[in-house]
């Protein structure tokens, strides 16, 4: 946090100017001039956004403000995301570019890749049609009916969406790296009447078999008719249950390939998927998002971030299963008619020149990634992109945590060149796409090292204090969008009364997104962490209570408490502080086997990097568990304020905890 607070400090001028970038000058004024007047027009300037998509229905209005926090964007307006995404393309010269490059993990002896797949955009139409004639036809899948995917990174994954999204169904995709509970609370949640998967798929040279992890969700899941399985790898002893599972490729077999299923014409407001995220509490959020409002901020923000244009080869390497994934592998690069890299495997399988090469092979030019990523690849030095070229990228942007300005720069200098537009895009699953970043699509600003840059066109965001009021450059706040966007969430699948607590009614009239951030003298925006409970592991969203509450869901605990601490790595990882029943002893074992319950229960990137074995956690006297106090025995922060602490001991057994730990760390 020092150092990002060095940096905010600096005046323009120490700031990497770039102003060589595609020979284009730099032009922070006329940047804020453009910022302002779309503010002064707000709609008006979202609707000149929405005209460049095609419409089956134009919006009678832009903005349904009539009840907020419940906005609705483009009202009356009709549109099909998989139309704009494919058929819109093979009308034009299009048709037979490539729309997916896809590249699975294994490798041969002289490390090239043996499973690749090219799908034109005429080759993605005509899947398309056939997996929405599946969904349709043979499983009767209608409008409204919420289906769940839990896929790897195959190309099967993006075209089900499409395929979904055709016929106005509502995807619910669950990150496969999920486990099996997980997977059930999402399923049953949503209500989903068929469940997608794959018999397995190779990470790291292992193969992971997804099918039996949906076999176990179903005992805890109800509502399911039917589960489709695509044959990734082709196992031969995957367990079908007849009558309820199909294989993909068994029900493929009795489609035409040139089947058509007409686009159904979905208003704006149609929801196109529910995501689900971590919150403040043990269950998970269902982050609804609509159509059209979703389409016009992903396709803006393609423009103006990643300036896409028809030569370049994009590739972002988040999972599917995250928001990043939905909005800018699956809908982003193919509304723009790009050319889409995906990748099934481990970033450093069979080596750590795994990203590099893929890179060098298609010659991609727009590469979004993240600081945990850039970090872990630090680490093994630069030698190994070294060993490829990688000129032809010209625009590199992070997302999904802060990043120190130490990646930026080892990024920026190893990865770009030194030539290449490089910046940290700020947005969440609740804001559907990009709301914070510097928009080389329109005007150059100068980067700063870790910053994430003026807000968007279109977004009013601002910095304040507890009371609601703007802070000074420089002081830390809470993070605000002051004015709806056009791929804000669309509420809470079946909570409208959490959607509306948790995010409006911290501030009145204002989205309170849960960051701390600042602003510094030039109007950057610097987010630096959550300002709740929940923690980003390697960049993915965990909430505290929820690993919390799998701990406890087991037979020998008590009580638990978790918190995250910086790891120069993956940003932050967990760790629990744990009270065990009476009776119960603590061991080795136990320690073991309580982590293997986080990661059965959730999944691998839940599972705690320490347990700490504690007789009490630190509480106010009204019984709330201070994890604050936590944190800073583990980090060696200063306590701060303890005057509400009920039982000082507790930090003191928390710290020798602690430091016990420590000292076998080291020895051994
Ligand atoms: C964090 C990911 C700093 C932030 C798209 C936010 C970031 C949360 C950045 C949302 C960034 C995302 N710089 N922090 N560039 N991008 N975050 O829902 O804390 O998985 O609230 O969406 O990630 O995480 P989510």
């Amino acid at each position: 946090m020092q150092t990002i607070q060095k940096e905010t400090e600096l005046p323009f001028e120490e700031y990497i100017m770039n102003n060589k970038w595609q020979g284009r000058s730099i032009d922070v004024k006329s940047y804020w001039q453009f910022h302002a007047k779309s503010l002064e027009n707000f709609e008006e300037f979202w609707a000149s956004v929405a005209k460049e998509l095609e419409w089956f229905k134009p919006w009678d209005k832009v903005l349904d403000a009539s009840n907020p926090p419940f906005y609705k964007w483009f009202v009356g307006g009709r549109l099909n995301l998989s139309y704009l995404a494919v058929d819109r393309h093979v009308k034009t010269w299009r048709k037979n570019k490539l729309a997916i490059e896809w590249e699975g993990e294994p490798v041969d002896d002289a490390g090239y890749p043996t499973d690749r797949r090219k799908l034109t955009y005429y080759d993605l139409f005509r899947e398309v049609n056939r997996v929405a004639c599946m969904l349709k036809c043979n499983f009767g899948i209608k409008k409204g009916d919420r289906i769940t995917l839990y896929l790897p990174m195959i190309p099967e994954l993006p075209i089900t969406m499409l395929a979904a999204w055709r016929i106005g169904a509502i995807t619910n995709v669950v990150f496969s790296g999920f486990s099996a509970d997980a997977l059930a609370e999402r399923i049953n949640d949503s209500q989903s009447r068929i469940v997608i998967t794959a018999d397995g798929f190779w990470r790291r040279g292992k193969v992971v078999r997804l099918k039996e992890v949906v076999d176990q969700a179903l005992e805890k899941a109800s509502g399911v008719e039917h589960v489709i399985v695509y044959p990734r790898l082709g196992l031969k002893d995957t367990p079908m249950t007849e009558g309820r599972d199909y294989l993909w490729t068994k029900v493929m077999q009795g489609i035409k390939p040139n089947v058509y299923i007409e686009p159904e014409p979905v208003e704006s407001e149609h929801p196109s998927f529910i995501l689900y995220t971590s919150g403040t509490t043990g269950k998970p959020k269902g982050i609804v998002h609509d159509t059209g409002g979703w389409a016009v901020h992903v396709y803006a923000t393609m423009k103006w971030v990643f300036d896409i244009r028809d030569d370049d080869v994009y590739w972002c390497t988040a999972d599917i299963g995250w928001v990043t994934g939905h909005s800018y592998v699956v809908l982003g690069p193919l509304l723009m008619g790009a050319t889409n890299i995906i990748y099934e495997g481990a970033p450093d399988y069979p080596q750590p020149d795994r990203w590099w090469s893929i890179i060098e092979r298609y010659g991609v030019t727009i590469f979004y990634t993240s600081p945990t990523a850039i970090r872990m690849f630090m680490r093994y030095g630069e030698e190994w992109p070294r060993r490829h070229d990688l000129s032809t990228l010209r625009i590199i942007h992070s997302v999904g945590e802060p990043i120190n300005p130490e990646a930026w720069r080892w990024a920026y200098r190893v990865l770009g060149g030194e030539k290449v537009a490089f910046g940290s895009t700020w947005w969440m699953t609740e804001t559907g796409g990009i709301v914070i970043s510097h928009a080389p699509g329109l005007y150059l600003v100068p980067m700063k090292p870790g910053t994430n840059g003026p807000p968007l066109p279109g977004f009013e965001v601002d910095v304040v204090d507890d009371s609601g009021k703007p802070v000074p450059p420089g002081v830390r706040g809470y993070l605000v969008i002051k004015r709806p966007w056009p791929g804000m969430l669309h509420g809470i699948w079946g909570d409208p009364e959490r959607y509306i607590k948790t995010y409006w009614s911290r501030f009145p009239g204002m989205f309170y997104a849960g960051d701390y951030a600042i602003k510094d003298q030039d109007g950057y925006i610097w987010v630096l962490g959550r300002a709740d409970e929940v923690i980003k592991v390697a960049g993915h969203r965990l909430g505290t209570y929820e690993l919390e509450s799998t701990l406890v869901g087991h037979k020998a605990v008590a009580e638990a408490a978790v918190v995250g601490v910086p790891d120069p790595v993956k940003g932050e990882v967990p760790i629990a502080f744990v009270v065990l029943k009476q009776g119960v002893a603590p061991s080795e074992e136990l320690r073991k086997e309580l982590r293997e319950h986080v990661r059965k229960t959730i999944g691998p990137i839940a599972e705690p990097a320490q347990i700490f074995f504690v007789t009490k956690l630190p509480k106010t006297r009204s019984g709330k568990i201070m994890r604050r106090l936590l944190k800073a025995v583990a980090t060696g922060a200063p306590l701060g304020d303890v005057t509400t602490l009920e039982d000082e001991t507790s930090v003191e057994e928390a710290k020798k905890a602690y430091q016990e730990l420590r000292a076998e760390v080291e020895k051994a």
